[in-house]
């Protein structure tokens, strides 16, 4: 019966995970899928959340129920004030997700719904699942220009060519900040120029924002999101508590629809948790319980911003330190020039290739480097891998 079913080609991130995991050398490097790792090569578990499982334990024990469809209430009040800060949260609705993978599904699905004949558009390049996603949720995607010539800076021009001649209610997919793949970002003057353009062409951005914090600082990487909903347009923002709380594996994360007027919110959350029933009914309770403990805990609150500035300031000194280490000669300003987990750069597939197997060095083929796999034992072995492929 299942005779015709193709072989799953594997995604490109996840699959070299695997393949890193099965590498039987000790000294193999993991750059390629997005964790952040400390300086003696472990993923992190962060006394904020320490100290909020801590505390959760010493709760009286309640039975295990569902959460509602759109998650915990606290959580999602918090997230509201995470994200849009000063904004007027009556005319948002936020839900929390399935990790950040979750909140994009549920945004796509509920746009397909109202919008069936709309199509997306992602950067060129993107983190390959946006693709997936949306195309899995029924939309065409298409891509539009990202980057200039030289690799090196977006093409603001370009962008906004192809935004200026979309039809009326196209999706428009954004990275908030810390851009994966390339590390390079919009600045202010970017957002306030596109939501202006979007809000002449009726077209609906829908922000990613996976890495808030971990570019240039909590306040200034939330300036898309909250110039979004400062513009008086309508949008979506998926965002994910995976690398900024390094709770990977309880898939926490959010989604919240910017919307005209609380009328139309509400009726928005409504159909939203209608979409969350059909797929997954609710939210797993844990990890949503870590993060609403800490930002409702002062303290907490006050040593997580410091351990998230810890992990952005530690991905720079990194950046700096391979960059010295490199020969002269070879062109790695892209590391000091980019932010976030991620470096673009410019190896092509055949030269990651080479450095996988002979070095044990693993990025991803399209080049992308995550620069917080890199710790000051491995610094060396991976500059020798950047200058010998
Ligand atoms: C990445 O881009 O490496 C991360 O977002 C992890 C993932 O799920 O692909």
């Amino acid at each position: 019966m299942f005779e015709h079913v193709e072989t799953y080609p594997g995604d490109p991130i996840l699959s070299l995970m695997d393949d890193y995991q099965r590498d039987p050398r000790t000294d193999k490097v993991n750059l390629s899928i997005g964790f952040y790792y400390d300086d003696a090569g472990q993923v992190p578990v962060l006394g904020s959340v320490r100290q909020a499982r801590a505390l959760l334990d010493t709760r009286a024990e309640s039975a295990n129920l569902y959460l509602p469809m759109d998650g915990l209430p606290d959580f999602r009040r918090a997230v509201q004030g995470y994200l849009f800060a000063e904004a007027d949260c009556e005319r948002i609705v936020t839900l929390q997700s399935v990790g950040g993978s979750g909140a994009l599904r549920v945004g796509a699905d509920f746009l397909k719904r109202y919008y069936p004949d709309s199509q997306v558009w992602v950067s060129d390049p993107t983190w390959d699942n946006h693709l997936a996603i949306f195309q899995g949720a029924g939309f065409a995607v298409n891509r539009y220009p990202y980057l200039d010539g030289s690799g090196q800076q977006v093409d603001f021009p370009a962008m906004l060519e192809v935004f200026a001649r979309l039809p009326a209610n196209s999706i428009v997919l954004l990275h908030a900040c810390c851009h994966n793949p390339t590390g390079v970002d919009l600045q202010p003057q970017h957002w306030d120029a596109l939501y202006a353009l979007f809000h002449e062409r009726r077209l609906i951005p829908f922000l990613d924002a996976a890495y808030l914090g971990l570019g240039q600082g909590l306040d200034e990487d939330a300036y898309a999101i909250r110039a979004l909903a400062r513009a008086g347009i309508t949008g979506l923002v998926s965002n994910s508590f995976s690398k900024v709380f390094s709770l990977y594996g309880e898939r926490v994360g959010s989604l919240s629809v910017v919307c005209d007027n609380v009328a139309i919110a509400a009726r928005v959350a409504g159909q939203l948790k209608g979409t969350v029933r059909t797929n997954y009914s609710n939210p797993p309770r844990h990890g949503a319980q870590l993060v609403a403990t800490i930002f409702a805990n002062s303290e907490l609150s006050a040593l997580w911003r410091s351990e998230l500035d810890g992990m952005r300031e530690r991905m720079l000194a990194m950046r700096r330190a391979l960059f010295e280490r490199i020969e002269p000669g070879l062109e790695v300003g892209y590391l000091l020039r980019q932010r976030g987990m991620f470096s673009y750069t410019g190896l092509s597939a055949e030269a990651v290739d080479r450095i996988r197997e002979k070095h044990g060095v693993y990025l991803i083929r399209s080049g992308r480097m995550c620069v917080a796999g890199l710790n000051s034992s491995n610094l060396d072995a991976v500059a020798r891998a950047l200058s010998d492929h």
